[in-house]
């Protein structure tokens, strides 16, 4: 009984937080331990970032990667794609074995087509904000997609600080997911640690990208652990 209402009001928003370390801060070197790594944690999916140089100021991986980490590991693909005409990469995104697309609506003319696409696909389709694109942006989709990914930095690089405004900006979320009856999940991605994951339970995220936190820590098992019970 006293357990039971510790954890109530300890956690309450969070019962069931889910964990997707991002892959751009592991050891490129050593991809094949740390996915491994990944398999026996309680992580709920892998996190993706695929950049072209020209969306975001810097170029991380491709398609012969994620196919390579695709044969490695157990958990879904969460690929969050950086890049220009998201669309053109569909099918290939697909065949990498992808269970989430994520587009950036300032990448994309025509998201509704492009949502479409990725659920004719057979994908679960993510919407992406910048931290400068308002909530208000995602008003006539959001009852379209599976997910939507907001970031807590500028995209482009790993192990940035969190920018607080995003809080504000996942209440809003929820509330919007609320009014119009959609089904989306709120996934929130860039300078998630133990704190700033903890701020993000209580205004309402559904899944924690975690980058340097999980991989840079001395035990990264225990890092993702950590955020799974916040
Ligand atoms: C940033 C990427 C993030 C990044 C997060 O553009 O989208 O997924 O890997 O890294 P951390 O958690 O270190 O901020
Ligand atoms: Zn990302």
């Amino acid at each position: 009984m006293l357990r039971a209402s510790k954890t109530i009001t300890t956690h309450p928003q969070n019962l069931d937080m889910k964990v997707s370390p991002s892959l751009l801060s592991a050891d490129f070197g050593n991809l094949s331990r740390d996915i491994d790594m990944i398999n026996r944690s309680e992580a709920d999916m892998l996190h993706l970032d695929v950049m072209d140089g020209v969306f975001v100021p810097n170029i991380s991986f491709g398609f012969p990667v994620i196919q390579h980490v695709q044969r490695l590991c157990d958990k879904p693909l969460d690929v969050h794609l950086m890049i220009v005409e998201p669309q053109k990469f569909v099918g290939q995104v697909r065949d990498c074995g992808a269970a989430i697309m994520n587009v950036h609506v300032e990448a994309c003319t025509h998201l509704n087509r492009v949502v479409q696409q990725i659920k004719d696909a057979g994908m679960q389709a993510g919407v992406t904000l910048n931290p400068a694109t308002p909530v208000s942006m995602l008003a006539d989709i959001v009852d379209q997609v599976d997910l939507v990914l907001l970031m807590s930095v500028n995209p482009g690089f790993g192990g940035q600080q969190f920018i607080p405004g995003t809080l504000r900006k996942v209440a809003q979320l929820r509330r919007l997911i609320a009014d119009t009856g959609s089904k989306a999940v709120i996934e929130v991605d860039g300078g998630v640690n133990d704190i700033t994951g903890q701020q993000l339970a209580q205004a309402g995220a559904d899944i924690l990208v975690a980058g340097n936190y999980v991989f840079k820590a001395p035990n990264p098992l225990e890092a993702i652990a950590k955020l799974k019970n916040l």
